[in-house]
């Protein structure tokens, strides 16, 4: 083990938070599981399989992306910035803008997967060796205490949320959660995000429903989970897979859809479902550039740059926050 790689802060949720949640989004008249319970292991490795898809094209357009402008997004970004990445996966991303980054005062991942994290952060600690990295287990959309690197100050907090997992949230949620970033990485701060873009309808669906089929593994693998983790009795094989675009709320729906009339039970309480009842699973919102910016300024961001590919499927927007960086470092 690496020594620039500090012990894990954990702040992870207990697993009475998620058969809590469940029981909630259950007994709802359209029912709902929050996409955040998809990565367990498995769930997480069903994940990484996804973005080597052919169909699924955000992962690898943001890759290609932050290779051709991550010096300039490096250079915007300045020296010893405390990078704060939400959600961090297998971080794959992460390198590419590390690696140009001028002397980085931290790299603080922040993941709700504690294998994932600790892999990702062994890697990276590894891989720069001259760089603190402060795992934070945590679910990155409620508040958590930012780990102070030993060696370097911090010149200016970054937070680095790639993926387009800001596309999971209801733009209520995505308001509030851009917000909560601002307030984190305050007066002169600023947030890397990767924003999937609004396109056409036949792209969008071919992304969630690919032709071999582990989009709906992944999307399966949740009841799978509910039963191990909770006790539940999902007939797993009694739903469906389906993804639809909904072009109203610019959203792709990720759905299980019940195949015949039947009970669950979930921690000893019954739930109904009729044949062909949905289960919504995951949003995923797209967003024209218009609209993104006015979610980004209505949260107290200014969008300073936008960077996107050839055929402008996806983009990586550079917000900043307004103001002086504050002194970090705790004196005077
Ligand atoms: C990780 C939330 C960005 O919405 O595209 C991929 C998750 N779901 N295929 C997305 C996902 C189905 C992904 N995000």
């Amino acid at each position: 083990m690496s020594e620039n790689l500090g012990t894990m802060t954990d702040f992870s949720p207990d697993d009475s938070v998620m058969l809590k949640d469940v029981l909630r989004g259950l007994a709802l008249p359209q029912k709902n599981i929050p996409s955040l319970y998809f990565y367990d292991q498995r769930g997480s490795e069903l994940f990484d399989a996804i973005t080597e898809l052919p169909e699924y094209y955000p992962t690898r357009t943001e890759i290609g992306i932050l290779e051709r402008h991550g010096a300039e997004m490096a250079a915007a970004l300045g020296p010893g910035v405390r990078l704060i990445e939400l959600g961090s996966g297998s971080a794959l991303k992460t390198e590419l803008l590390l690696g140009r980054l001028e002397d980085p005062a931290a790299y603080v991942p922040v993941e709700i997967s504690r294998e994932h994290l600790l892999a990702a952060a062994a890697r990276i600690a590894a891989d720069f060796p001259d760089l603190e990295v402060m795992p934070v287990t945590a679910d990155f959309t409620e508040p958590f205490d930012l780990p102070e690197p030993a060696r370097r100050r911090v010149e200016r907090n970054v937070a680095f949320f790639p993926g387009s997992t800001i596309g999971n949230f209801p733009r209520g949620m995505a308001a509030d959660l851009l917000a909560a970033t601002c307030r984190e990485v305050g007066a002169g701060g600023a947030m890397l995000i990767g924003v999937d873009l609004v396109k056409d309808r036949a792209t969008l669906e071919r992304a969630y429903n690919d032709a071999a089929g582990v989009t709906a593994q992944f999307n399966l693998n949740l009841l799978v989970r509910l039963n191990r983790e909770l006790g539940a009795d999902f007939d797993v094989a009694a739903f469906r897979h389906q993804a639809v675009w909904d072009e109203d709320a610019a959203r792709i729906e990720m759905r299980l859809v019940s195949t015949r009339a039947q009970r669950v039970q979930v921690a000893g309480r019954p739930f109904e479902f009729a044949a062909g009842e949905v289960l919504v699973t995951e949003y995923s919102h797209k967003y024209t550039p218009a609209v993104f910016r006015s979610l980004a300024e209505g949260a107290g961001f200014r969008v300073a740059r936008t960077w996107t590919d050839p055929e402008g499927l996806f983009s990586v927007q550079l917000l900043e926050v307004p103001g002086a960086a504050q002194d970090s470092s705790g004196g005077t």
